[in-house]
């Protein structure tokens, strides 16, 4: 019987000891399974005088019952152990930033050419381009403004000296684009229609204060079918001013006005509230003015080599600084291009968030922080 609780400690011993389940497993194996010391013993019951045989069969059983016991509690709480020790080394720390902060940024003009991009492609629009040292039948000429039209002082030019050996001759000068709506005509003369069209860029006037820099941007849009109307170019306008200011009841009004190369002309006014302190575009008393517009005049059409008693269109143009100004609340324009990285660590864009119709414009006014 000493044998036997010497055995029993034994391999309690091993069991309380064991570091994992495997471990135990073997120990089981060794004890209790079919070559096991206990079953071993168990089998020599048999060969002995009743008497010892009950004894020994007392007590073996008994230890048999004392080690599933306790080979049960040690699996529970290796099986703990094990959990927790897997659950520790998955563990999250959500405080965590997912990546590290990016340190560039997309400056707010560069976002407003996605977000324009990205209204205006699911129209249906493609993107044009054209040069920003323009001759002066681009600029001027092709689009109704000979030369002496005072509409040319509506726009303070600057002119290139296209040959600095010979005096400046204003009538065959280059000028840098004074608007994009060159491209207008540019875009006629490789195409022929239906055209639909945006086209964005740099253009320049001798300008500077608050509201102007000598270099801004504009968007210019033209669209030429048969058919076209009055009622396409306030639809188009109007759907995109609500996309892009992400503004379903942002209300409109159209005024007459006057630009040689449409007729009739318009410009357009969102609805706004002013007060001293802030500007809130949306419902409102007051009215703010976002762009130019109108149904582009037979003579524009002619000088692009399209027919105007075929074809007619509609053609508008805006700034985009402006637009950048207004919906991302920066008050002064000549901020923008002073290369400073305080502003634009404010003022600008995450890099990885792009512009789209179906996933987020500006990213719910994703400002960089
Ligand atoms: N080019 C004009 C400007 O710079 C803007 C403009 C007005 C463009 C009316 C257009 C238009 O295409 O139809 O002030």
């Amino acid at each position: 019987m000493e044998n036997l609780e010497d055995l029993k400690s034994e391999i309690l011993n091993k069991i309380n000891h064991s570091a994992v389940l495997k471990e135990l497993d073997d120990i089981r194996v060794s004890v209790l399974g079919k070559k096991g010391k206990l079953t071993e013993m168990m089998k020599t019951l048999g060969t002995l005088p009743l008497e010892e045989k009950i004894s020994l069969g007392k007590g073996l059983n008994i230890i048999k019952t004392k080690i599933e016991e306790a080979i049960e509690t040690q699996k529970k709480f290796l099986e703990e152990k094990a959990l927790n020790e897997k659950l520790k080394s998955e563990t999250l720390d959500v405080t965590l930033p997912v990546r590290p902060e990016t340190q560039g940024r997309i400056h707010p003009v560069s976002k407003i050419y996605e977000e324009v991009a990205a209204i205006f492609g699911q129209m249906g629009f493609e993107v044009a381009e054209g040069p920003d040292i323009e001759d002066q039948f681009h600029n001027f000429n092709a689009l109704n403004m000979p030369l002496n039209h005072p509409a040319r002082q509506m726009q303070d030019t600057f002119y290139l000296n296209n040959n600095p050996n010979k005096p400046f001759d204003m009538e065959t000068a280059y000028v840098i684009r004074t608007h994009t709506s060159g491209v207008q005509i540019r875009t006629m003369e490789k195409q022929q229609p239906p055209i639909r069209i945006i086209a964005m860029g740099r253009t320049y006037r001798s300008d500077y204060d608050a509201t102007h820099t000598p270099m801004f941007h504009q968007v210019e849009g033209l669209v030429i079918d048969k058919n076209i109307t009055l009622s396409h170019l306030k639809g188009c306008l109007h759907d995109f001013m609500k996309a892009f200011f992400e503004l379903d009841d942002l209300p409109v009004r159209y005024r007459p006005s006057y630009f040689p190369f449409t007729e009739p002309s318009i410009e357009m006014d969102i609805g706004c509230l002013k007060s001293k302190t802030e500007l809130k575009i949306g419902a409102g008393n007051d009215w703010l003015e976002v762009l130019g517009c109108g149904m582009v005049h037979p003579n524009v059409l002619r000088a692009g080599g399209i027919n105007p008693d075929e074809y007619q269109g509609f053609a508008f143009g805006m700034g985009i600084d402006r637009l950048a100004m207004l919906k991302y609340g920066i008050p002064d324009l000549r901020t923008f291009f002073e290369s400073d990285v305080r502003w634009l660590k404010h003022y600008g864009f995450t890099p990885l968030d792009f512009s789209s119709m179906t996933d987020g414009l500006s990213n719910n006014g994703g400002l960089a922080r």
